[in-house]
């Protein structure tokens, strides 16, 4: 143990994160929504499962994640065996036809499946009554944004029009946890980048996978950088 090993153990978190807000500011937000040793969590695409392990680790609650690709299942059940955690539980399947006969305090939606209604009402089946509906979503830094960000991400819209629309569905936002510049630059370079030049390097005549890590790089440079946030919102019905 030395200085450093509280922050390489929070890194080792944030590098099995497929996403840009990091643990520090999840935990708060966990701590804003009250969570605790009685509550029950449901990420839907909970990738690694990282979110539930912090959530499990800082406040005891039982989790389940689900996720599509076994490869993220297989590492994140791993990783919570080697910190012998035995609340969380990891399953394979495809969220739009999930069954579960238990309702939970929180539930998680990690991934935008069809529109956000659509992806709300998904994740509204599994809650409680009073529960918090958590939402993972990219936005808009600015009132328009750029035709190629629109292109690449399909609905980027500013934070106003984002509350307004949950306000539409019935929800006020009552958390926010916030994106760093040093997660995003992690995962799009460190995380997504990296798996994909390794492909490239086993591919190297493939043309459709160079162009495309080419448009990932710049698209982050000179579009996502300056104009993309991404935050995970905590829903309420009032
Ligand atoms: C943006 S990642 C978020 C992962 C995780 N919440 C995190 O922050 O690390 C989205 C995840 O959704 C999963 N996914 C996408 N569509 C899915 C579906 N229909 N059912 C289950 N998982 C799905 C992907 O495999 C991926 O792991």
């Amino acid at each position: 143990m030395n200085h450093y090993s509280n922050y390489i153990y929070m890194l080792e978190d944030n590098a099995h994160l497929i996403s840009m807000v990091p643990v520090e500011e999840l935990v708060r937000f966990g701590y804003e929504i009250g969570l605790n040793e009685d509550m029950k969590v449901l990420d839907l695409c909970c990738g690694y499962g990282t979110l539930l392990k912090v959530w499990s680790e800082a406040f005891g609650i039982e989790g389940v994640g689900i996720d599509l690709v076994d490869e993220f299942l297989s590492i994140g059940r791993e990783r919570l065996k080697k910190c012998q955690m035995d609340k969380v539980t990891l399953i394979q399947g495809d969220v739009t036809t999930y069954q579960d006969t238990c309702k939970y305090d929180v539930v998680i939606c990690s991934e935008t499946i069809g529109s956000s209604a659509d992806t709300l009402a998904l994740g509204e089946k599994f809650l409680k009554p009073g529960g918090v509906l958590c939402y993972q979503k990219l936005y808009s830094k600015v009132m328009n944004p750029p035709q190629e960000l629109i292109d690449f991400d399909e609905e980027v819209l500013p934070l106003s029009e984002l509350n307004s629309l949950f306000n539409q569905l019935g929800y006020s936002m009552t958390s926010m946890a916030s994106d760093t510049q040093g997660m995003w630059e992690r995962y799009v370079l460190n995380w997504s980048g990296k798996r994909d030049l390794l492909r490239l390097k086993a591919e190297p005549d493939n043309e459709q996978l160079r162009n495309w890590v080419n448009k990932w790089y710049n698209m982050y440079f000179d579009y996502r950088r300056q104009y993309e946030g991404q935050a995970l919102f905590g829903l309420q019905r009032f």
